[in-house]
């Protein structure tokens, strides 16, 4: 079993196989994170997705008796972390359930009446030699989110938050890819935390007083290395950093919107903007958001069909809505035959995302020509200048 620190050992599960998240794509799987945190007591923090009960109970079997189990913490109660909650509770018959206030009816709503204690009625528990003290960070994924800290060890288990959505053999940030490790943290943060980014923000000062060595999410790797990387990268996202780049989502009928999009992204570039083009139909919408929220700035473009826009464009308008980006500018632009409306359309979406759009009139029938390709391009550089401004 793979210990973090004396007296606490990893007992979740790897789930190789996720590629969907709830709507967001997961390339590397997952895991789901649960700790034995041992002093002269024993407790359990967090469990696992329901059908990775028996993977968590032999892990736990490997290092305690789950009857001896004191406390059992449930951290957060949505059901990667809650749903073998009530299976090891009953092996666990003496072990008290802790939770935060706001998780109580949820767990309730969830898996029934049982005996749950408040995180107020028990802000920390000692272990004997080891002590766990919680800290509530709602709406750092859920109301009910809260964290659990080990003074004696430095050790936050921390939750959803800073957590990564790979699956991995290596438990330890400084045993795996940077590169892949640091694309999965980004695409994390873009796709669960960042509409959540002021009380992620909140979460972070109420952590701001402790001595933090090893930072340990529910999900994916552990920082045990350089933790100061994570934490400065979480401060850049919840104030919506960005640098200077340009994605540009579109999709196509007849390959009229993907040449503006081609000779937008060729304007962009040759201001030195690094500059991402993608389709909406080849590459997933979680994917885009991942690349746009470091972007300063977001260009849509759409075919109009049926007088409307193209459907995998509403959806990734929907998508982006709902997961806010902040601090972008952005253009829309698109091609239709004989009537437009996806541009209005695509238009009204991004100013509702909270993008500052910026006007252009490259709404071009059928395909477009010579001049109005050098339209597209020409907006496209004036897009790259105003980036770099
Ligand atoms: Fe990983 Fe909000 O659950």
């Amino acid at each position: 079993m793979i210990q973090l620190k004396d007296g606490v050992t990893w007992v979740g599960a790897v789930d190789w196989d996720i590629r969907n998240f709830h709507g967001y794509i997961t390339h590397r799987g997952t895991s789901y994170n649960a700790y034995i945190v041992q002093g002269e007591k024993t407790a359990l923090v967090d469990t696992v997705k329901a059908p990775f009960y028996e993977t968590m109970l032999r892990h736990i079997e490997e290092v305690v008796d789950p009857k001896d189990l004191d406390y059992i913490v449930a951290n957060h109660a949505e059901p990667d972390h809650s749903g073998a909650l009530t299976r090891i509770a009953k092996k666990a018959p003496d072990a008290k359930i802790v939770t935060s206030d706001r998780g109580i009816p949820v767990l309730k709503k969830y898996y029934g009446d049982m005996d749950l204690i408040s995180i107020k009625e028990m802000p920390q528990v000692d272990l004997g030699g080891k002590t766990l003290s919680f800290t509530p960070v709602p709406m750092a994924h859920w109301p009910d989110s809260m964290v659990s800290y080990i003074p004696e060890d430095k050790l936050l288990l921390s939750n959803d938050a800073f957590g990564q959505h790979i699956a991995s053999t290596a438990r330890f940030n400084d045993e795996v890819d940077q590169a892949v490790l640091w694309q999965e943290a980004t695409a994390y943060y873009a796709n669960i935390l960042m509409p959540l980014s002021r009380t992620v923000n909140n979460a972070i000062k109420a952590l701001a007083g402790l001595d933090i060595e090893m930072i340990a999410p529910s999900h994916g790797i552990v920082w045990r290395k350089d933790i100061g990387d994570i934490l400065a990268a979480y401060t850049r996202w919840v104030g919506g950093e960005t640098r200077p780049r340009a994605v540009i989502a579109y999709d196509s009928m007849w390959k009229s919107t993907q040449e503006m999009a081609y000779a937008i992204a060729e304007g962009v570039s040759s201001t030195g903007v690094e500059t991402r083009v993608f389709n909406l139909t080849e590459t997933h919408r979680s994917d885009i958001i991942t690349e746009i929220m470091e972007a300063r700035a977001v260009l849509v473009g759409s075919p109009t069909l049926n007088n409307h826009v193209y459907p995998t464009v509403a959806g990734f308008l929907a998508y982006m809505r709902g997961l806010k980006p902040q601090n972008k500018i952005g253009a829309a632009f698109g091609s239709y035959g004989w009537a437009g409306g996806a541009k209005r359309f695509v238009e009204e979406q991004m100013k509702l995302a909270g993008v500052e759009l910026v006007e252009n009139d490259l709404d071009f029938s059928y395909k477009p020509t010579e001049e109005e390709w050098r339209k597209c391009y020409e907006f496209g550089a004036m897009m790259g200048e105003r980036i770099i401004s």
